[in-house]
């Protein structure tokens, strides 16, 4: 019998197959539509293009703990907590002193001018409405803190580095931290190609094991703990 000349004679679990695979899609789609209609109204950097990334990373690993360092209007924070939201599991951990003083913290030129001056208080209290207003409480936690000075997390699936690019805070942020991810865990670090992060990413590929690297407005990888 030729099969594509039959589909009406299809055995039904042949139809439950192909409906299943179509709804996890749609729901992945639908997830990201939304994510990047909420990062629309927020503050940051992220590309959708990394957004979407971050968020397949979440649908595939199911993590319970996720970190960020470095959060500013959570522009990859909140699709990662949707992400997990969506999952029904799972709590993103956002790390950020929102503060002056540390963001310009080994900054020089018009990057010290610009993070020394830009109002933090305003970009965190816009921060927590998003929160709020996307009922995304129980999916994202914010801890005002430097990382080096934030508690440590455990068993962290998934490790997002986004925090001060100065290359102290880039080497503390990935010693301190990246072991603290558990075996298998995903590691994504912003940046990668500014001097100032070339010792803690030289750092990492010697620990971990790359997996990819993206080229946008900013360059960032992504890393596997072995
Ligand atoms: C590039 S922004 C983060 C962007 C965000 N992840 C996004 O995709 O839009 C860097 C952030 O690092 C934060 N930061 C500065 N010093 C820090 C430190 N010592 N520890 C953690 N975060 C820090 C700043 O407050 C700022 O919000």
């Amino acid at each position: 019998m030729d099969l594509y000349d039959h589909q009406g004679d299809k055995p039904d679990y042949h139809y439950e197959c192909i409906e299943m695979v179509s709804n996890t899609n749609i729901l992945a789609q639908r997830s990201k539509e939304v994510a990047f209609n909420y990062m629309d109204h927020l503050e940051g950097w992220c590309t959708h293009n990394k957004a979407s990334v971050l968020v397949d990373l979440i649908f595939m690993l199911k993590p319970k703990i996720v970190v960020e360092i470095g959060v500013w209007g959570g522009k990859s924070l909140v699709p990662m907590g949707l992400a997990l939201k969506v999952n029904g599991r799972g709590k993103a951990y956002g790390i950020d002193p929102w503060d002056s003083g540390a963001s310009s913290e080994g900054m020089d030129g018009v990057n010290y001018d610009w993070w020394s001056q830009v109002d933090h208080q305003m970009i965190l209290r816009g921060l927590q409405a998003k929160i709020s207003e996307y009922n995304l409480q129980a999916n994202i936690e914010l801890i005002k803190s430097t990382s080096e000075n934030a508690p440590l997390i455990p068993n962290i699936d998934i490790l997002h580095i986004d925090g001060n690019h100065s290359e102290k805070a880039a080497n503390l942020d990935a010693h301190k931290w990246v072991p603290l991810v558990r075996r298998g865990g995903i590691i994504i670090f912003d940046d990668i190609t500014w001097g100032t992060t070339a010792s803690a990413v030289k750092w990492m590929d010697e620990n971990c094991i790359r997996l990819a690297e993206f080229h946008e407005d900013n360059d960032w990888g992504i890393w596997v703990k072995p």
